[in-house]
């Protein structure tokens, strides 16, 4: 992964990255009580914008964390650090934490100023051969806590699974709970069968991707079969495609998974269609 660029915000100053401090006492340094965003923009046009807004606000209400800013100043502040770090493809990280109080309670939550911290990195371009060949992946079962519908910080189980998927020397993790699927570590998961895009439904165990919005928004406006759906382990196992979705990847093909072929092994026809529909919505209008 590149680093980061130069300059941050932390709490309304924008500043190098590299003398940004903040309080040990900061409740996502001792809870990870706290919540992100990330922001995916290409040639400076962040298209999702309005669905990662929507998604902070929703995981800073079910946190019960004060929401320090309008819509309006979320998004200039996005574009400030953005334009910042010399603009083009990259991504925003956001982070919103509850604060930082002088002491270490679990409750009541205190009223605290939260500390608001972005900063931005290139975003990655997703490599011709990931594109030609699609990706490897494996499976765990998900060993999250019950809310994962909250973009929290504290993501220590992510981090483990996403470790298990690098150990296999594989792209991605994908969750399974008590046989049916739920996400990856740190993606969406859509499987296709029989020509129609399927993804679990909404609920408590997992995150409402933005790109998952996309799709299905795009699968509506194209007439192409796309239903929120429970999947199976053996519905995925048995999926003519799998695809991963997240800001940065965009969608992905996925075209082996614990070891064994998805379909014929090759990106399938119906990722080719929605990978150009993604990457078209890309360019600002
Ligand atoms: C667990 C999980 N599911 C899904 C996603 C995809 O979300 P988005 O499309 O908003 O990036 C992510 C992204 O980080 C994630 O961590």
């Amino acid at each position: 992964m590149a680093e980061p660029l130069p300059l941050c915000h932390l709490d309304g100053a924008l500043l190098p990255l590299r003398e940004a401090r903040i309080s040990p006492l900061d409740r996502s340094f001792l809870f990870g009580d706290g919540v992100y965003e990330v922001i995916a923009l290409h040639g400076g046009y962040a298209s999702r914008l309005h669905a990662n807004i929507a998604r902070l606000k929703r995981s800073l209400s079910e946190l019960r964390i004060r929401n320090p800013h309008s819509d309006a100043r979320w998004n200039e502040l996005v574009q400030e650090l953005a334009a910042a770090n010399g603009g083009g493809d990259l991504y925003v990280y956001l982070q919103v934490s509850r604060g930082a109080e002088f002491g270490r309670n679990h409750a009541p939550l205190p009223d605290l100023e939260p500390t608001v911290f972005g900063f931005c990195a290139p975003l990655p371009a997703t490599p011709a051969e990931v594109l030609e060949h699609g990706v490897a992946c494996i499976t765990a079962e998900d060993t999250r806590w019950a809310r994962c519908d909250i973009k929290s910080v504290a993501l220590l189980a992510n981090v483990l699974l996403r470790q298990q998927a690098v150990e296999a020397a594989a792209a991605e993790t994908i969750l399974l709970r008590a046989g049916w699927l739920t996400d990856a570590s740190a993606s969406a998961v859509h499987v296709v069968i029989d020509g129609e895009i399927r993804t679990p439904p909404r609920s408590h165990q997992l995150l409402p991707g933005t790109t998952r919005g996309l799709i299905e928004e795009l699968a509506a406006a194209h007439a192409i079969p796309c239903r929120s759906v429970p999947v199976s382990e053996a519905g995925l196992r048995g999926a003519d495609e799998i695809w991963l979705s997240a800001a940065t990847r965009g969608v992905v093909a996925v075209t082996h998974l614990d070891g064994v072929s998805v379909g014929n092994g090759r990106p399938g026809p119906l990722w080719r269609r929605m990978r150009a529909l993604v990457e078209a919505s890309w360019v600002r209008p």
